[in-house]
């Protein structure tokens, strides 16, 4: 089931998500309904807030930018409590997206690697370390579920140049090729 995705201004978006429990409900139902939202979204990866879950789980499959960055060719994984261990000293900048914040592409700065402990589907307990661009798609997708959002730590004079954009899109007036949902319900 293709669920809305919440946008830029939702207060959700903002919140520090929760610990999933290890008996929560229909968890793969959920899973798979997140998959479907994001690829239906023509997204990569995708956090439980983005679709009004203030919890810890997200989901990522960046093969499609593989063409791109060769380390994303089969990169899917869904992450249920991720708890980043370490962080390269050492950033690159690349530019960036949002499923929240639709139409909004800015440069943004991360850590070159990060090695991350999570559960998977099976809610087996696993630890890996990720390059690249996978490296950036994991930071990217954990910040959502610390309530942090890329348009953050885009330098002031990027966001004024995007203040009216960013003020469309939270009151649902962006162009979207995807259901969507604001503050205040619509
Ligand atoms: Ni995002």
């Amino acid at each position: 089931m293709i669920l809305p995705v919440y946008l830029y201004g939702h207060p959700v978006l903002r919140k520090e998500a929760e610990d999933v429990p290890a008996d929560y409900p229909n968890i793969s139902q959920l899973i798979a309904n997140m998959f479907e939202t994001m690829y239906n979204a023509d997204g990569i990866g995708l956090a439980a807030p983005q679709i009004g879950l203030s919890i810890k789980l997200l989901v990522i499959d960046a093969d499609g930018v593989s063409k791109d960055h060769k380390e994303c060719k089969d990169f899917k994984r869904v992450m249920i409590n991720p708890e980043i261990l370490e962080e390269s000293d050492d950033d690159v900048t690349l530019e960036e997206g949002c499923l929240s914040v639709p139409g909004i592409h800015e440069n943004v700065s991360r850590p070159t690697w990060v090695r991350i402990a999570y559960e998977d589907e099976n809610r087996v307990r696993r630890e890996e370390t990720f390059q690249g661009f996978n490296a950036r798609v994991v930071l990217h997708e954990y910040d959502h579920l610390a309530g942090e959002i890329f348009v953050d730590y885009i330098s002031p004079i990027r966001k004024q140049l995007n203040k009216r954009k960013l003020s469309n899109i939270s009151k649902g007036i962006a162009k979207c090729s995807y259901k969507t949902k604001i503050a205040g319900g619509r």
